[in-house]
């Protein structure tokens, strides 16, 4: 009984936030970023163009989303680090080769994660860092920051060249899971959002960062900064080990 009279009231503060109007979808909201804010942000590239984003795990391992690997290539994705853009400057390094998380889902972006070899170290500076992964979980409520070259504006087809931060909140999973259906949240998902901000497609495989360390992987949403629904994210603290183990195996 006090269990669903919290639900309840959980489920009429998400009705309420749902009557505030629609804000402008535009890293929706957010500003450019220097990358030596964010210097363990890589641009994941298929055939030279942006394709997602991603984070350094050390000299020659990136972490990055399960999705932007499926059905790819190796010999056809590189990384580019140590710039604010996209497309120039910095270094561009090939993929050796990446491994998928065994059960990641492409149905609901279940461990949604995987990991990148290099063929090459990266040249490690100011500019290109590693960011270590969390070993806590963050609390809804928590700020944290998300970057990338994603789209600013939900359904649109042109990428901005200079990298974008906007702040969030960690969501706390139950309001997340009220936003969508009740069980496509899992604990192996984080979510994160603010009113008007959001990241979107093209961010997918960046880092969601609290306190300096990784605690997500951008992953999926419905739409881009809708007020009605939070951003997805794989959930580092979960998914730690396999990262710490398929980096040193791969
Ligand atoms: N799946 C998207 C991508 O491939 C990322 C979507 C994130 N959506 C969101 N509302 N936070 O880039």
């Amino acid at each position: 009984m006090i269990k669903l009279v919290i639900l309840l009231s959980i489920f009429s503060y998400v009705r309420s936030s749902l009557l505030f109007p629609k804000p402008e979808g535009r890293i929706v909201g957010g500003l450019p970023a220097d990358i030596l804010n964010y210097p363990w942000q890589i641009s994941l590239q298929h055939i030279e163009s942006h394709l997602c984003g991603g984070s350094i795990f050390n000299d020659k391992i990136i972490v990055t989303a399960a999705h932007c690997l499926k059905n790819m290539n190796a010999s056809a994705l590189q990384i580019r680090a140590g710039s604010s853009f996209w497309n120039k400057d910095g270094v561009v390094v090939k993929v050796a080769k990446f491994k998928i998380h065994e059960n990641y889902s492409s149905k609901n972006y279940r461990n949604d994660v995987g990991v990148i070899r290099l063929i090459s170290p990266l040249p490690l500076g100011s500019n290109i860092q590693p960011i270590p992964l969390t070993t806590t979980e963050p609390a809804g409520g928590t700020p944290a920051v998300v970057t990338g070259w994603g789209v600013t504006e939900q359904g649109s087809t042109s990428l901005p060249p200079q990298l974008q931060y906007v702040n969030l909140n960690i969501v706390n999973r139950l309001i997340c899971k009220l936003q969508y259906k009740l069980f496509q949240i899992k604990s192996n998902m984080i979510c994160a959002g603010a009113k008007g901000k959001d990241s979107c497609q093209g961010d997918s495989g960046g880092p969601l960062v609290v306190n300096g360390e990784l605690v997500g992987i951008v992953s999926w949403g419905e739409g881009c900064a809708s007020p009605h629904y939070s951003g997805v994210y794989a959930n580092v603290f979960k998914l730690r080990k396999w990262i710490i183990k398929n980096a040193e195996t791969i």
